[in-house]
């Protein structure tokens, strides 16, 4: 029996694509189960963009301006995404929230990496705001994507410890080195294995 094609990934991102990058390394063994087809972003000039370029993965931006309205944009990206067929698409550091067009669309596929443990913590600013919380734990939480802002169904966390001396720089730091680890053995997973999610329970074989 000849192995099954790998599962086509898409990444959005918006910055520098350090997740991004882990999900490329881990391809390159075709035992991982997954290529990455294109990566997406919203910005022009970000790092991850040039990460893709130098894999030979196809890239494409679609920015808010470009848009007359954000009901617009929401559908441009959605259609941009279908364009590449992907099982799985990756939001990695991707600054927007997608609206129903793309939920439609990747709903029950579009997992969203957050450097907070969740509930706690959701929006823009995680590792700052544990910092001053003065929490003694951090960490990062895969989910699968919903309509409000950091409130999906949860794939996997880990933790790392808050030290006394952290800075927002330290701690956004070490929770990257593990969210980068998880997410690369969590879409691994997905992929070569499924999952159900019943009342929020997400379940990987
Ligand atoms: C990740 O820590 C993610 O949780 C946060 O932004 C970071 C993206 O990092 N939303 P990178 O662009 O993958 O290096």
């Amino acid at each position: 029996m000849t192995d099954p094609a790998p599962a086509r990934l898409v990444v959005l991102l918006s910055g520098s694509g350090s997740n991004l990058q882990a999900l490329l390394d881990a391809c390159a063994d075709p035992a991982y189960g997954a290529r990455v087809v294109a990566v997406g972003a919203d910005r022009d000039g970000v790092a991850g963009l040039d990460r893709a370029t130098a894999a030979g993965v196809p890239t494409f931006v679609d920015s808010v301006k470009a848009y007359a309205t954000r009901d617009d944009w929401d559908a441009a990206l959605a259609a941009h995404v279908a364009e590449f067929k992907p099982d799985l698409v990756i939001s990695a550091g991707f600054l927007k929230l997608v609206g129903s067009a793309f939920l439609a669309a990747f709903g029950d596929r579009y997992i969203n990496t957050h450097n907070a443990l969740l509930p706690a913590f959701p929006g823009i600013h995680g590792p700052r705001d544990a910092l001053a919380y003065g929490v003694k734990i951090a960490g990062a939480t895969l989910f699968f994507v919903d309509a409000g802002v950091d409130t999906g169904p949860i794939i996997a966390q880990v933790s790392v410890p808050v030290l006394d001396d952290d800075t927002e720089e330290t701690l956004t730091e070490r929770i990257k080195v593990a969210e980068r680890a998880q997410l690369v053995d969590s879409v691994g997973r997905l992929v070569r294995e499924g999952w159900t999610i019943e009342n929020r329970k997400v379940r990987i074989p």
